[in-house]
């Protein structure tokens, strides 16, 4: 199961990432957490505590593991380096280990030149990511931005599904829209909409509405819920503050209809 969540600025990608991750974990998946998103927050939903959070390094920014890997320095001008560099390893030696034996690999972003830039530190994270969505068993969750940037066409092929959150709020769903269309126009068919932050029955009947008009099919609706805004501000995971609130059983009985479709 191989899927990358989407949606526009603060729908709940992260929330749904984390808990989704160690909803698998617990049911004995090996999960990856991938995240591809420059906020950078997958984190404290997954529940690693704040100091190992704080020296995890992103892989764009740890130049020795760039230079050792592709053979040239981020910044180094004119160098050549190797577009397949080595990457079986990493995850396992540079992803951080949190609860559940989740793993979490923080990507980062590429300052320089942009992110359609070839450079040594994209062309480690394009092979990384093409190892981990292609080559390895794990369950893998990546939290993105909106615009899929890292979806490249060499890695899409690996991703099973494009979970793409909705607020019920129109901004929220023009950019389901685009996000969908975005995905079909890099290979990606199947794109799940999920609502989240749903407030009452009018707000449901607004999202499937409006969502069964331009064709997004809708697999589930998480409901707002106080106990994971509160366990945001008190940065634990929104699965050991309140692993019984709604909102965690709404996540689960999502996971409960991904894993008819991918195991
Ligand atoms: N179902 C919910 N009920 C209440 N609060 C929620 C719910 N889902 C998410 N939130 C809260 O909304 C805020 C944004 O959530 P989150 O960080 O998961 O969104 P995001 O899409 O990842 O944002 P960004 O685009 O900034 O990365 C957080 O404070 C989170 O705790
Ligand atoms: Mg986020």
């Amino acid at each position: 199961m191989k899927l990358a969540i989407a949606g526009k600025g603060g729908v709940g990608k992260t929330t749904l990432a984390g808990v989704l991750a160690r909803l698998l974990a617990k049911g004995g998946y090996k999960v990856i957490t991938i995240d591809a998103d420059p906020a950078m927050n997958l984190s404290s939903v997954l529940g690693i505590d704040q100091e190992t959070a704080s020296k995890i390094i992103p892989i764009s920014e740890n130049y020795d593991l760039i230079e050792e890997r592709t053979g040239a320095r981020p910044g180094s001008s004119g160098s050549v380096f190797s577009l397949t560099p080595s990457v079986h390893d990493i995850a396992e030696k540079y992803g951080v280990l949190g609860p559940d034996n989740t793993r979490l690999i923080i990507m980062g972003t590429v300052k320089s030149g942009g992110s359609g830039c070839m450079c040594p530190a994209n062309s480690l994270l394009r092979a990384l990511l093409r190892h981990i969505l292609i080559n390895r068993k794990d369950a893998v969750i990546m939290d993105m931005e909106a615009g899929l940037e890292h979806l490249g066409r060499g890695t899409v092929k690996g991703v099973d599904a494009i979970l793409s959150v909705v607020e019920p709020r129109v901004q929220s769903i023009e950019t389901a829209n685009r996000i969908s269309k975005l995905a079909r126009d890099i290979g990606v068919n199947s794109i799940f909409t999920i609502g989240n932050k749903v407030k009452n029955e009018e707000e449901k009947n607004f999202l499937y509405d409006t969502l069964n008009k331009i064709n997004l099919p809708i697999i589930g609706v998480i409901p707002y819920d106080e106990a994971i805004a509160k366990s945001d501000m008190l940065r634990v995971s929104p699965i050991d503050f309140a692993p019984n609130s709604p909102a965690i059983k709404a996540i689960d009985a999502i996971k409960e209809i991904l894993m008819k479709y991918y195991t």
